[in-house]
């Protein structure tokens, strides 16, 4: 029976670890798209990966490619293209740069891969999953946007450093916008079971809700130039190990809204049930009056970042 294949369209920082991550769990073959300038870093990305799974004792082929059609029949495609923020730069700053690529981008996925279910990581990620959709047309059940593992996985480190705990047993969840206006929802977070609020003290818990908001900013400042690789790319794994395992786990993701927390019409991270039909549910619960409030106001960001890529033509 012929793999999965896996086509990563970007293969910079984050598409580089994509490529590595989903081999050494065998998801699947992966494919490395890149510009042509790009073809013989990725190639050497997919040889030095293939050449190490002898090593891990894992299973893929990898190769790179700057042919577009060669993602045919890929059953997950990760979006990565685009430029990284630099220091000083905001994720909305990004916009109208990685807006034309992710419009060329789209232009080949609906081409070559259009049963596919998208992830789309690049930012300022809400605008950019939102573009892609309108581009390519799929279902929105099939694109969504990498953000909330991320953000709740760095919400999830700062609680376990703080308690000195494993993060295995740290449950979290950061709703809303990829951004400063993100919503970590602390009065759900539990270790083993235990609420977060009995262990923390109030003013700390503002604190590491605070680090978490400005989390993705504080590695831009520690590289100097890029941004966060290792872990965007781990989360947009654990989204696609989801879809091809059919493992419907719940993932917070860029997902679209259809009057789910009051947001309608709009992709917004939510808690999203992952599976092999892509987004196939969004979990509700209700908010807390301040939580309502901060939703509200990252619902407005999303928005106004989505007006912006309607102004400049979706970019295409
Ligand atoms: N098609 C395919 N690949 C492209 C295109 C395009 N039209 N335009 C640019 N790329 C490639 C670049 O050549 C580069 O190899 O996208 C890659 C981006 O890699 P990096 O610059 O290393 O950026 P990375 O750290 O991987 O981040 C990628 O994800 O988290 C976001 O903000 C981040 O938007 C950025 C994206």
């Amino acid at each position: 029976m012929a793999r999965t294949k896996i086509a990563v369209i970007g293969g910079g920082q984050i598409g580089g670890n994509l490529a590595l991550y989903a081999a050494q769990r065998e998801l699947g073959d992966v494919v490395i798209y890149d510009v042509p300038a790009k073809e013989g870093t990725v190639a050497g990305k997919a040889l030095d990966i293939a050449e190490q799974l002898p090593v891990d004792g894992c299973d893929a082929a990898l190769r790179g490619t700057s042919r577009i059609e060669d993602i045919a029949g890929a059953a997950v495609v990760i979006v990565t293209a685009g430029v990284a923020r630099t220091p000083g730069m905001t994720r909305e700053d990004l916009l109208a740069i990685n807006l034309k690529i992710i419009a060329s981008v789209a232009e080949g996925v609906a081409a070559h891969a259009p049963g596919a279910f998208c992830i789309i990581v690049t930012n300022p990620l809400d605008a950019m999953v939102h573009a892609f959709q309108k581009l390519t047309g799929f279902p929105h059940a099939r694109v969504c946007g990498m953000a909330g593992v991320l953000d709740t996985a760095r919400f999830r480190a700062f609680i376990a450093m703080e308690l000195g705990v494993s993060v295995r047993d740290v449950s979290a969840l950061v709703l809303g916008g990829h951004g400063p206006t993100m919503v970590p929802i602390s009065r759900l977070a539990s270790v083993g079971g235990v609420p977060v609020a009995e262990l923390i003290p109030a003013d700390r818990l503002r604190a590491i809700e605070e680090r978490t908001r400005e989390a993705g900013t504080e590695i831009v400042k520690l590289y100097g130039s890029g941004s966060a690789y290792y872990s965007p790319a781990m989360s947009a794994i654990a989204m696609a190990e989801s879809c091809i395992r059919d493992q419907k786990r719940v993932l917070p993701a860029a997902a679209y809204c259809r009057g789910e927390y009051g947001i309608d019409g709009l992709y917004a991270g939510v808690p999203a049930v992952i599976g092999a039909g892509g987004v196939e549910r969004i979990l509700q619960f209700a908010l807390a009056a301040e939580e309502e409030a901060a939703l509200a106001a990252t619902v407005r960001a999303v928005r106004q970042s989505v007006r912006e890529v309607e102004q400049r033509g979706l970019g295409a």
